[in-house]
Formats: C-alpha cells, sequence, structure tokens
C-alpha cells in the first residue's frame, strides 16, 4: 500500500513537470511561428525599387488583398513593404535591416537587376527565400542559390504584342502615314535604361513591324523612366522640334505613353495631326485612353497573375511544402503571359 501511495505521488509530480515544460514548448513554438504549434506568423517583406511606381504599387497591393485573403484562423500574415529609393546600396540596407527585424520570406525587385550578390548573400546567410521579381536578374545569379526565384512577364512577349497591335492598327488607318513617303516616323520612349522591359520590349515593337512589312524611320527616342511627368516634357520638346512630323509613338509603358498624351493635349494638336500611340500595363488609366481613344492600344501586364505566383510561392516556402504545384521554367522562373488590349476588349480588363 505505501509503495504504491508513494508511486502516485511520483507520478502526480512528473506529470506537472511534463505539462510545465509542453506549455513551455508551445509557447516557445508560437514565438518562432515556424513550429509546430497550429498557429503561425508568415512574415513577408516587400523591397519595391522605388516607391511611386503606378505599376508596382499596384502590383504590390494585388499582393496585399491575396494575402490577407490566405489568412485563416491558423495563419497570420504580415506583409511589409518598402523602397529601394532608386539606390541599390540603399536597397541593400534595407534588406538587412528587414532581415535583422525578422522575416520570413523576402520579395525584392532589384533596382539594378545586375547587383543582386548582397541581398542573395544577406538572405542566404540568414536562411531566407528571395523572390526577385519585375527586373529580371542574370540567370547565373538566380542559380546562385537553391532559394532563389524569379517572378515576371515575358518582355520579349510585350514587345512583339505592342508591334502586332501598331501593325493592325495601322493597316486599317492608311492615313496615319500622313507625309505619304511609304514609311512610318515613329518615335520610342524608353523606361529606365538597362531594364529587360527597356531593352526587349524597344527592339520587338519596331522588329515585329518591320517582319509585318512597314518600313520604319526612327525620328528620335527619348529615356523617361517609365515616368508620365518625364513622357510630357520629353514630348513636348519633340513636338516644338519636329511639329507634327511624328506618325507613331511606342512607349515602353501606359505612364509614358499618358505623358505623350498630355503633350499632345496642351500644344493643341488635335486627333488627326497626332500619332498613334501605344503603351504597356494595362492600369486603369491606360485602359481608360484606349477606351476613350486618345491611345491606340495597350498590353495588359498581368500583376493579378504576378502577385499570385509569388504570394503562393512564399506560401509554400514558409509552409515546407513540394514545389513541384508550380510550373516553373528553369526550375526557378515563373512568367505571366501578358495580353494586347484593343478598343474591341477593354471591357474584359475593367474592374
Ligand atoms: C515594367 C512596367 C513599368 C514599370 C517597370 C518598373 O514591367 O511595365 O511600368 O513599372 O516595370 O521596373
Ligand atoms: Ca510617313
Amino acid at each position: 500500500m505505501e509503495m504504491s501511495n508513494r508511486n502516485k505521488k511520483v507520478n502526480k509530480k512528473s506529470f506537472s513537470v511534463f505539462m510545465i515544460f509542453a506549455l513551455l514548448l508551445s509557447l516557445f513554438a508560437g514565438c518562432t511561428g515556424r513550429g509546430n504549434s497550429s498557429h503561425k506568423t508568415l512574415r513577408v517583406a516587400v523591397v519595391q525599387y522605388t516607391s511611386g511606381d503606378n505599376f508596382i504599387d499596384a502590383l504590390t497591393n494585388c499582393m496585399k488583398e491575396q494575402f490577407q485573403e490566405m489568412e485563416s484562423e491558423d495563419l497570420n500574415i504580415i506583409m511589409t513593404v518598402r523602397s529601394g529609393d532608386n539606390n541599390q546600396s540603399t536597397q541593400d540596407k534595407v534588406v538587412e535591416e528587414m532581415i535583422d527585424a525578422g522575416c520570413d520570406i523576402l520579395c525584392v525587385d532589384l533596382v539594378d537587376r545586375t547587383s543582386p550578390s548582397k541581398i542573395i548573400r544577406l538572405a542566404e546567410d540568414a536562411g531566407i527565400p528571395v523572390i526577385f521579381f519585375n527586373r529580371e536578374l542574370v540567370r547565373e545569379d538566380l542559380m546562385r542559390g537553391e532559394n532563389l526565384f524569379y517572378v515576371g512577364g515575358d518582355a520579349a512577349q510585350s514587345g512583339v504584342m505592342q508591334g502586332e497591335l501598331a501593325a493592325v492598327t495601322l493597316a486599317s488607318n492608311p492615313h496615319a502615314d500622313r507625309n505619304r513617303d511609304g514609311k512610318i516616323q515613329y518615335v520610342v520612349l524608353e523606361g529606365q535604361t538597362g531594364h529587360q522591359d527597356t531593352i526587349i520590349r524597344t527592339d520587338q515593337s519596331v522588329e515585329t513591324l518591320r517582319a509585318k512589312g512597314y518600313e520604319m524611320e526612327k525620328v528620335t527616342y527619348q529615356i523617361a523612366n517609365w515616368n508620365r511627368a518625364q513622357a510630357e516634357n520629353k514630348v513636348s520638346q519633340i513636338i516644338s522640334e519636329y511639329g507634327t512630323k511624328v506618325e507613331l509613338i511606342l512607349a515602353n509603358n501606359d505612364e509614358m505613353a499618358l505623358g505623350a498624351i498630355d503633350a499632345y493635349e496642351k500644344a493643341n494638336i488635335t486627333a488627326s495631326s497626332r500619332p498613334l500611340i501605344f503603351g504597356i500595363d494595362g492600369l486603369d488609366d491606360g485602359i481608360e485612353a484606349v477606351k476613350n481613344g486618345s491611345m491606340q492600344g495597350t498590353v495588359y501586364n498581368d500583376k493579378e497573375g504576378q502577385a499570385s505566383a509569388m504570394t503562393s510561392l512564399a506560401y509554400a516556402l514558409f509552409m515546407g511544402q513540394d514545389l513541384s504545384q508550380f510550373d516553373f521554367q528553369d526550375g526557378r522562373y515563373l512568367i505571366l503571359p501578358y495580353r494586347e488590349v484593343t478598343t474591341e476588349n477593354t471591357d474584359d480588363f475593367e474592374e
């Protein structure tokens, strides 16, 4: 009898020690966010190349909405957005701060797509996966670590589509060749120098027009860094220098196409003396301009698709899921297709 009573006491004592231990363990797991506890917190740091880029802001908003939808009783998602202020060493520092503050996944739109080394090293040391987006890094850099990914569009496809849209519009508007010399006098408004979308869109849209038989004569090109005000400024200068000579404007994005339209508006040049104007992105303002006819077409840059690729990849990486559910190219790239937007199909793109 005595023996069994003592045993009971010992059992009771070890049970409470066990309970305290289990409690501590669950508290600890809760703090790390990645433990076995059923409640998890996913912390995502999104580092833009700059703040105030309309397309990047729209893409970031899509991510925020999608992460909100992914939240559940068991999963809390904190998405923090910071800017690299258009300076690579500033962006490197911001990434370092985000890692120090604690984050599980980094999403980075590089300022300089040829200089990801510091970010790759910092993330690797901290064991944090990086999803690069929008500014495509060189393949060798992306292949430097297993936890590096890229999400974006196919730059060549957007250029080809812009060229196709312009070709179709030119074919149905013979008066677009206003001086009737059989050539198309054109201007390209370029985004930031060195950006894959600047180089490839410019090249592919003009090449596509040539391949379709148009004789293309470059009046000038201007760099307007994706920016509406800069484009307006540059196009105002073009108007004062060349008058109404320009027959076609190919802008690397809608913001710059809209800036060109602003310049023609301010110069009081009527529609019949304006060039045909094409953009890329298909944000609300761009779609509206195609709808009201001030812009002849744009190419939809699938921000919802790109955001969804990033948010679901971030989730899968955090949960340690099998990545075979993703349609990777080269094991690391998730590339979303572009779509052509004309006056006929703007309704498909309105929210
Ligand atoms: C492009 C987009 C531009 C600009 C740029 C920033 O894909 O078309 O509008 O946002 O990315 O890197
Ligand atoms: Ca002409």
